[in-house]
C-alpha cells in the first residue's frame, strides 16, 4: 500500500481531529518509500512516515522524551529513536523496544535501564534523576488523519 494511506488504530487519533478540515503539508514525490520527514505548523511537529503499509502522519516526538524520530532511522514499520534507542511500531502505536534508560511501558509495567546481555542490570545511584527515569512512561503514538489529494499529502489538524 505504498503511495496510499496507511491504517492506523482509530483509538489512537490524535484528539480534535474528528471532523477538522485537511491541509495540504507536503508532494507525495517528496517522501519515497522508507522515509520520513517532519513538517511543522505553529509549535506543533508532524512526522510523516512512508511505510509499506502506507503513510502515516504522526507527532514528531518521541513517546518516551520527546526526541524527534524525524531523525531516526525507519525499518518497515518501526522507526527507532536517535536519543535512547526505543523502537516504536507507527502503524500500531505500540513499543517494540523499550528506550535503554527503561521505565514505564504504555501499560504502566516497569523495564530496567539496559545492560548488555550477560551483565547484572545496571543501578541507577539513588536521587530524582534515577527516579525520573523509573517513573517516565512511554506513551502511544498518536495519528492524524492522512489522505492524498493530486499527488499531494493532506492531513487534518486540531483547530489552533
Ligand atoms: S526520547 Fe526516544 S527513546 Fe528516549
Amino acid at each position: 500500500m505504498e503511495g496510499r494511506p496507511a491504517t492506523y488504530p482509530r483509538q489512537l487519533e490524535t484528539p480534535g481531529t474528528a471532523g477538522a478540515s485537511f491541509e495540504a503539508v507536503a508532494d507525495l514525490a517528496d517522501l519515497p518509500p522508507g522515509t520520513l520527514k517532519r513538517i511543522s505548523r505553529g509549535d506543533r511537529d508532524v512526522l510523516l512516515a512512508h511505510t509499506p503499509a502506507g503513510i502515516i502522519a504522526t507527532d514528531d516526538r518521541c513517546p518516551h522524551m520527546s526526541a524527534p524520530l524525524s531523525i531516526g532511522d525507519l525499518d518497515g514499520c518501526v522507526v527507532a529513536c536517535p536519543l535512547h534507542e526505543g523502537r516504536f511500531d507507527l502503524c500500531t502505536g505500540e513499543p517494540v523496544q523499550m528506550p535503554t534508560t527503561g521505565g514505564l511501558d504504555p501499560d504502566g509495567t516497569y523495564h530496567p535501564t539496559w545492560s548488555p546481555a550477560g551483565r547484572d542490570a545496571k543501578v541507577d545511584p539513588p536521587g530524582k534523576k534515577a527516579e525520573a527515569r523509573r517513573l517516565t512512561r512511554v506513551q502511544r503514538l498518536r495519528y492524524y488523519p492522512l489522505r492524498i489529494v493530486d499527488g499531494r499529502i493532506e492531513i487534518a489538524l486540531p483547530p489552533a
